[in-house]
């Protein structure tokens, strides 16, 4: 519970406020169905999220990390394979591209979309590159159009990280859908958030899909018979029926994000402050709302201080933590390491009153 005067980051108890009787309803269905593990329920959320996002097939599965290792693997990934990503998203994405036994090669990123650096993909390209893996973050597409005429071009697969982009589209396709896989999280934070952990892989091949689908669940074609080496990273039905209800508010709710981002736009007055790039490609979902300040950390310690709760998305770049420093050595990412060093995410969800949005433009905008 938030004392009073302070802005919480988010705050999950708004949005439940406002759905519980639908998602009371759709859990209640599932104790009833006595079925709890992909059945109905994860069958017919994979058939609305794929059709949401434009794909012909999705596949439910644990997690976002667990969409990638899976996609990776579903894509042909071996040991020793490259991958050609970016630093700046979080350690999840290389978590699942270090499990698939394959070695994240980093591009650095664009300074305006925080997303990769199309012009800099070829250089990082060698005879090991496999896969392309983008991450949207937060909110907004990579520029694809560039990075698949480039994968094309090395016969390269594209998986999209697409945990941070639920309904973002770029020159009019949704994301996830713009590539071999798409992969999703549906963390409770996410534009679209289940009441616990949540995945899933959306894909135009039905081949990728029949892979995905395998090694979700042990490589399991039929009971005891095993035709690939797979995990159980299956989707329960509890949390596709959360789903089921949320995703029927997604472009809703997403449109109230804009609407904030946009406020944020206009009343945010401070030379000190750079505001977020939205990319003329695509429409930004603004999962995060993400500032740039040379005196970030003053300027994050002095939000506090008025009640004003913000976040880092991220502090480090992956290369530069402990568990991942080996990666450092073939890595030049500059803009990434000075970007990890000025942005700061302010608290932006469906949920935030006009009043604290205006509070918290006044507060950014007497910083000094
Ligand atoms: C960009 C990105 N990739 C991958 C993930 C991993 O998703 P999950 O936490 O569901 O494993 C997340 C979310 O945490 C993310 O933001």
């Amino acid at each position: 519970m938030s004392s009073p005067g302070t802005i919480p980051f988010i705050d999950f108890k708004r949005q439940y406020r406002l759905i519980e009787g639908e998602i009371r309803g759709a859990i209640e269905r599932v104790f009833d169905s006595g079925y709890f593990i992909l059945g109905r329920e994860v069958e017919s959320l994979e058939r609305e999220f794929a059709s949401y996002c434009g794909s012909s097939f999705g596949v439910g599965v644990a997690s976002g990390t667990e969409a990638l290792y899976v996609s990776l693997l579903a894509c042909g990934i071996e040991p020793g394979d490259e991958v050609v990503t970016v630093a700046n998203a979080g350690v999840p994405t290389i978590a699942a591209i270090t499990l698939a036994g394959a070695i994240p090669v980093f591009v650095d990123i664009d300074p305006g979309s925080y997303t990769i650096d199309v012009s800099k993909i070829e250089e990082a390209i060698t005879d090991r590159t496999r896969v392309l893996l983008p991450v949207h973050l937060y909110g907004q597409c990579a520029d694809m159009a560039p990075l698949l005429e480039i994968a094309g071009e090395h016969g390269l697969k594209v998986v999209e990280d697409a945990c941070q982009a639920h309904g973002a589209s770029y020159g009019g396709k949704r994301a996830g859908s713009l590539g071999d896989a798409g992969c999703f999280s549906f963390y409770p934070t996410k534009n679209l958030g289940a009441y616990g952990d949540a995945g899933m892989i959306v894909t135009g091949d039905a081949g990728t899909a029949e892979r995905a689908r395998l090694l979700r669940n042990y490589g399991q074609v039929d009971r005891y018979h095993h035709r690939l080496r797979g995990i159980n990273s299956r989707l329960d039905e509890i949390q596709a029926a959360v789903l089921r209800v949320k995703l029927k508010y997604l472009d809703a709710w997403n449109i109230k994000r804009i609407e904030i981002a946009g406020k944020y736009e206009k009343h945010i007055v401070n030379g000190l402050i750079t505001k977020p790039g939205k990319m003329e490609y695509g429409t930004h979902v603004f999962h995060l709302y993400v500032i740039a300040c040379e005196l970030r950390d003053e300027l994050r310690e002095y939000l506090g201080k008025k009640g004003i709760a913000t976040l880092i998305h991220y502090p480090v770049p992956v290369y530069l933590q402990e568990a991942y420093a080996g990666l450092k050595e073939r890595t030049d990412c500059p803009v990434t390491e000075s970007s990890s060093r000025t942005v700061l995410s302010l608290p932006l969800y469906p949920e935030i009153t006009d009043g604290e949005v205006s509070r918290i433009c006044a507060a950014v905008n007497i910083f000094q």
